[in-house]
Order: structure tokens, then C-alpha cells, then sequence
């Protein structure tokens, strides 16, 4: 193959991750909503932040910091970008791993002006000295600026002006406790509704200026695994089918032979996905099976496995994790169109309560 080109592979595998890459993210950009009313679905967390916004621009005060938390691709960054948007300031960009010493962070905090939005993406991330000094200008909006090397080394109090720290995580358990405490209001992105996702797909189109029907929009919602991050990719690969093969118009047929050739199935499952499922069911009767031995008949490493397929498998009910091994749930045979043998377990929700001692929302933040 030749260099650069995609391995079609690799393609499939990735298609339905909810993580993006550079390339991704700068198309990402041009259909980020830019308002609190375009922002789909989580209308619990779009109504605590308006109040949150509009009430301290009534008071004409900086809001307090703003943490948000929850799985990749559902929306964390638009929201610090709509956060800024709406208190009419700027938004200043940053994260945990780009900060590197604490004075990169007294740096950025230093050059802050009155009622900036400071963003930081993957705050878990952060080293401890930095958060211990984020903790300090959080609170008392205060930074000690260290001037000298060595001995004659001296710290100076520096007041900030008021500001706003936005913090978003994709592991908030991670976060120390000090640090999540100086947040005012923590708002947890959860998986959208397909119906949701149906709106921010004809959204989208909208914005790329293709058209679509809604049967479309309706089935590439069913397949995107709860993320409007993976609706926009379908959406994309749907649109190539249709412009390639097709006539232009993103309609059911389009989406569904799009989504065969990029092997997503009818619940959003892909080749890895699948390839585990028959696995379990058809060379271990179902399990229980131990992690490292399903890995090695799929042909993967345990951790993409434990990491790339098993959260959505599990989230869905079609796997469970017991303390002995991996299952394979009725809904895991039901789907790969096998009967499922007597006393397979039926409701994973029950089960995955006993032993593992982890949701499928733990499992999924552990990603
Ligand atoms: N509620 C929404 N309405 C419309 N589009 C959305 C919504 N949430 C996310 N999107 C779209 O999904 C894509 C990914 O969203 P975003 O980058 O905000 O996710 P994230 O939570 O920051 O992910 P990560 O954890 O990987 O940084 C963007 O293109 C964004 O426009
Ligand atoms: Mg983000």
C-alpha cells in the first residue's frame, strides 16, 4: 500500500471510536454549535449552565469554574466554547499535558484579562504542582509568581482579575478531591438519545449543505453509539457513498450500503465488536472466558479489547464482566442470530451489579 494511504483496516476499526485525531477535530470545528440553543440533548445540563450564565451576567460577575465531565466525543469542548461565546469573552485554551511545570501555568493565569474563560481540556491530566497552584488561583485569585533561580529565588503575589476556569474530564473520578471541590457547578455529559442524535445529524447536513432524508439521519443515528462525535463521522462516510455511488442524496439505501462497506451493523457494532461476540459465543458457549484468552482468539491485545470494544459491549447488555471471566449475554446470542442456550443470562443489568462493582459509566470513564 502505498505511504500515507489508510489501511481500509484500520479504517473500520476506528470508525466508531469515540476518540478524534487532529484531522478529525479541524472538520469537527465547522459543526460545533455555537449558542446554548443549538447544543442537542442534555437539556439537564443546558438548563443548570443558562441559569449558572445568565445569572452572573445579571450580576455582571465572572460565573463560577465550570467542570464537565463524561465520555469522549459528547460535547465537553463545545460546551467551554459556548460558555465563552455566550458571556460575550474569549476563551483561552489549554490542557492537563500541555502544562508541563507549574510556571507554565502561572504563565497563562498571569496573562488572564477580567472575565476570560480559561479552558482546560483533560484537567485529570495536570501535574501536581499545577494543581496545587490552580487550586490557589481558583480560589483567591492570587498566583505566586517565582522571580530568580536558586537561593536568591523570591515569590510574588500576583492578584488576577476575576475570572472563569472551565475544566473538562473524561475521567472525573481521577480528579482529587481538593480540585473538583473548587468547582460551583459540575455538569456530566451522558450518552444522547437516538432521537438526539437524529437532530444533530440533520444539523449537520444542514451545515455541510447536503441533503438528506430523515429515514437516513434515523438509521445512522441508530448505529453511533450514543456519540455525536461518531454521528458526524458516519454522517461524512455516508455522504462520500452518496456522492460516490450514489446520486448525491444521503437517503436509507445510501446509509445503509455506506454503512456496509465501513462495516458498522444495525446497533453500531464494528468488526472488532462483532469479532468478540462470536467469539464468546461460538468458541467459548457464552462464557465465562478470562480477558487475556478472548483477546487472543480475536487476535488483539487485551487492552484494546478491555479498552476499544468491551465498553460499548457492555453498555449495550451484550457482555457482562463477572469475577470469572466475560459473558456473553441472551441479547449477545439474539444478535449474532443464535439461539441462546439454556440459563444464558438474560439481564446484564442485575448481574453486572454483583462482583465487578463497576457500571458500564465507570467502565466507559476508565477508557
Ligand atoms: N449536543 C451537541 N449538539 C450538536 N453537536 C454536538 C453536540 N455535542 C457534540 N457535538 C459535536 O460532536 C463533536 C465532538 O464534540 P466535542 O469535541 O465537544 O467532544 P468532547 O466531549 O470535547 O470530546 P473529547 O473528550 O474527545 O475532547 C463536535 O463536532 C461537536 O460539534
Ligand atoms: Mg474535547
Amino acid at each position: 500500500m502505498a505511504e500515507g494511504a489508510i489501511d481500509p483496516q484500520d479504517l473500520g476499526e476506528r470508525l466508531v471510536g469515540a476518540g478524534a485525531d487532529e484531522v478529525e477535530r479541524a472538520a469537527e470545528a465547522a459543526l460545533r454549535p455555537k449558542k446554548l440553543d443549538d447544543f442537542v440533548g442534555q437539556r439537564v445540563v443546558r438548563d443548570q449552565l443558562s441559569l449558572v450564565l445568565q445569572a452572573s451576567m445579571a450580576r455582571e460577575t465572572a460565573p463560577d469554574h465550570v467542570l464537565l465531565s463524561g465520555p469522549p466525543g459528547l460535547g465537553k469542548t463545545t460546551l467551554a466554547m459556548i460558555i465563552a461565546a455566550e458571556l460575550g469573552t474569549s476563551l483561552r485554551v489549554t490542557s492537563g499535558p500541555a502544562i508541563q511545570h507549574a510556571g507554565d501555568l502561572a504563565a497563562v493565569l498571569s496573562s488572564l484579562e477580567e472575565g476570560e474563560v480559561l479552558f482546560i481540556d483533560e484537567i485529570h491530566r495536570l501535574a501536581r504542582p499545577a494543581e496545587e497552584l490552580l487550586y490557589v488561583a481558583m480560589e483567591d485569585f492570587r498566583v505566586d509568581v517565582v522571580v530568580g533561580k536558586g537561593a536568591g529565588a523570591s515569590a510574588i503575589p500576583l492578584t488576577l482579575p476575576p475570572f472563569t476556569v472551565v475544566g473538562a474530564t473524561t475521567r472525573s473520578g481521577l480528579l482529587p478531591a481538593p480540585l473538583r471541590d473548587r468547582f460551583g457547578f459540575t455538569g456530566h455529559l451522558d450518552f444522547y438519545e437516538a432521537a438526539e442524535l437524529e437532530r444533530v445529524i440533520l444539523r449537520s447536513a444542514g451545515l455541510l449543505g447536503v441533503e438528506i432524508r430523515h429515514e437516513a439521519a434515523h438509521e445512522i443515528a441508530g448505529r453511533s453509539r450514543g456519540t455525536p462525535r461518531i454521528a458526524n463521522r458516519l454522517l461524512r462516510r455516508v455522504r462520500d457513498w452518496a456522492q460516490v455511488r450514489g446520486d448525491g442524496v444521503l437517503d436509507l439505501r445510501a446509509a445503509r450500503a455506506a454503512l456496509e462497506v465501513y462495516e458498522v451493523d444495525p446497533i453500531g457494532l464494528d468488526r472488532l465488536d462483532r469479532a468478540v461476540l462470536a467469539a464468546l459465543c461460538r468458541r467459548f458457549g457464552g462464557g465465562p472466558v478470562g480477558l487475556t484468552t478472548l483477546a487472543m482468539t480475536v487476535g488483539e491485545e487485551s487492552d484494546t479489547v478491555e479498552t476499544v470494544a468491551e465498553p460499548y459491549l457492555v453498555r449495550e447488555g451484550l457482555v457482562a464482566r463477572t469475577p470469572r471471566g466475560r459473558v456473553a449475554t441472551a441479547a449477545a446470542w439474539e444478535h449474532l442470530g443464535l439461539e441462546p442456550p439454556a440459563g444464558t443470562w438474560a439481564a446484564p443489568a442485575s448481574a453486572s451489579g454483583e462482583g465487578t462493582g463497576a457500571t458500564s459509566r465507570t467502565l466507559f470513564d476508565e477508557v
